[in-house]
């Protein structure tokens, strides 16, 4: 087996590479000068189950057509199966038209992604709210793994919890939310959110929420403006929640997100490293490496790694 890294996948290819006792390869990847991918394959692979990982962040669509062309030429060199490890996915978000006309990004993604020869998807809390089982939109296997008992480990390593709750900020959340509180026994709920604008959300609540005096995680799978977050850290204040804590598997941390969000007086905050950033501090290599060899040699007790597979 060989594992590659892609420009934005190469840390997490060398420690999943590590964690099942392997050296990442590399390809050769630069521009020419008019600004176009140069791309080039050294490695034998011929035969070879090959790994590929690449997180489709900020420059999604520079790191999508590397991945398309990293992908397409290990399938012409002799790769017997291709692994695609995307930890973020990107387009994720955009699964239906909301309006008349528009491109459902994840469908077409999802195709090229196909296309281009991966035979295995692994990805990490993929976004996948209106599509209920990823089979609606992939013709491959894909493994949708969950990072949120990570990050409420850590959360709970790190800080003494006082009557711990973990709360999601809107109901599409309850899956990580339900998964977090499960790690640490604590008990979970979620918020109500009206999205306004790409910018701009609404949070809601008809109820009132048991976290007086609590210590409350709140839990999403992506902040990127870090409206949604901000607006549900202070409708928790307002209930009367002791902390607030705050963990996302992919901290996209769009324009000045962070600084919003700790301006809330949050003191934790923390992300995996499917999005290298400053809050990065838990690593998604174990998860997804344990995952991957045991689907790879066929284990029956795959289920108890991918927590939400939907296959
Ligand atoms: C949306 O449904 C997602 O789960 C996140 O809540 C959303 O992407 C966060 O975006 P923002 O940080 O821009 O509010």
């Amino acid at each position: 087996m060989k594992i590659f890294g892609g420009s934005a996948g190469r840390v997490l290819a060398v420690l999943i590479a590590r964690k099942v006792g392997l050296n990442a390869s590399e390809a050769e990847i630069k521009r020419f000068p008019d600004g176009e991918k140069y791309l080039r394959v050294d490695d034998d692979v011929t035969g070879q189950d090959v790994v590929i990982v690449q997180s489709i962040h900020h420059k999604s669509d520079d790191l999508l057509f590397e991945y398309f062309l990293l992908c397409d030429t290990i399938r012409s060199l002799g790769a017997s199966r291709i692994i695609g490890v995307l930890p973020y996915f990107a387009y994720a978000r955009q699964d239906s038209q909301f309006k008349p006309g528009e491109a459902v990004s994840f469908r077409t993604v999802a195709k090229l992604i196909e296309d281009v020869g991966t035979s295995e998807l692994f990805s990490v809390d993929m976004h996948q709210h209106r599509i209920g089982r990823v089979s609606d939109v992939f013709n491959i296997p894909v493994h949708n793994l969950t990072a949120a008992p990570l990050l409420a480990e850590y959360v709970r390593s790190n800080t003494p919890l006082e009557r711990p709750v973990v709360i999601g900020p809107d109901e599409e959340s309850e899956q990580w939310a339900l998964a977090a509180a499960k790690a640490i026994g604590a008990d979970h709920d979620v918020l109500q959110k009206k999205r306004l604008t790409a910018e701009k959300v609404q949070i809601l609540t008809t109820r009132s929420l048991a976290v007086r005096g609590r210590d409350v995680l709140l839990i999403d799978d992506i902040i990127s403006t870090g409206d949604t977050i901000v607006s549900a850290s202070k409708m928790l204040k307002e209930q009367g929640a002791r902390r607030v804590i705050i963990a996302c598997t992919h901290p996209i941390l769009a324009q000045d997100a962070l600084a919003r969000i700790y301006a809330t007086g949050a003191e934790i905050v923390v992300g995996t490293d499917t999005v290298p950033s400053p809050i990065s501090h838990v690593s998604v290599a174990p998860l997804i490496a344990d995952a991957m060899m045991r689907y790879l040699r066929s284990s029956p007790t795959l289920l108890e790694y991918v927590a939400d597979d939907r296959n």
